[in-house]
């Protein structure tokens, strides 16, 4: 099947040989249970949209308002079969108050697009809705200040498919402190819904390690082989 120019692009951005590509094997399928929370009971639990979106505006549970420029809400197709899970805004995003513009963002961008689809077709949200200072990790009483906030993002868009971006992402999502290593290449349940959960590796980890793009080209071709089952209506999580 020949490329249009534009995909092999996204691929190359991605660091993947297109003439490699067709041959990498299937990642196994090791379906595992990551039992992170995901039962809001905060003041967020029950907003819509708008009601949520000004919430997070006018925010301040945390020292993180202090410091920022604006919150960084969430962007996409609110009805999106994926979801897209980050950190924390950095300064690009802080700037533009949307997520995954930076460096990093147009790598994640380059990755939804290797996948066939568009950054609009899918939701992108972060952990974090406030930039930490110098970007420094998310502390946990931030992460949980925020929590419910994401929460609520996760029910209303109700994806078929989260992508947990990164460690950070992973580790706060399913409460834990398991590697990456060891937390890709396997479909966790995301709370008490069972939402399937998948783990990748942070672009900006990317762009300083390049070396690991095969990889993260690899855990794209697994959620998209998910995502096809998932639409036929199998069971992925057990
Ligand atoms: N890194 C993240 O995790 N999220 C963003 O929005 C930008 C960079």
């Amino acid at each position: 099947m020949a490329l249009d120019p534009r995909h092999a692009a996204y691929l190359d951005a991605l660091g993947v040989d297109v003439y490699v590509r067709r041959d990498l094997p299937a990642p196994p399928v090791t379906p595992a249970v990551g039992s992170g929370p995901e039962a809001s009971t905060g003041e967020g639990a029950t907003l819509g949209w708008d009601a949520l979106r000004q919430a997070v505006a006018a925010c301040t549970r945390c020292e993180l308002h202090a410091t920022r420029i604006q919150t960084v809400f969430g962007v996409g197709d609110v009805n999106a079969r994926w979801m897209f899970i980050g950190e924390a805004p950095g300064a690009d995003e802080d700037r533009q108050g949307e997520p995954f513009v930076g460096r990093a963002g147009q790598l994640l961008t380059s990755m939804i697009k290797a996948l066939g689809l568009r950054r609009e077709d899918v939701y992108i949200a972060n952990v974090l809705k406030c930039r930490p200072p110098g970007n420094r990790d998310p502390r946990p009483e931030e992460a949980r200040a925020c929590r419910d906030y994401l929460e609520r993002q996760i029910e209303l868009v109700n994806p078929a498919l989260i992508v947990a971006v990164g460690r950070i992402a992973a580790q706060n999502l399913l409460a834990t402190d398991t590697p990456l290593a060891r937390l890709r290449n396997r479909v966790h349940a995301l709370g008490a819904k069972r939402r399937p959960l998948l783990v990748t590796y942070h672009p900006a980890y990317l762009l300083r390690s390049p070396g690991e793009k095969r990889k993260a080209w690899q855990d794209l071709l697994f959620a998209r082989e998910l995502l096809g089952r998932i639409e036929r209506g199998e069971e992925v999580v057990s």
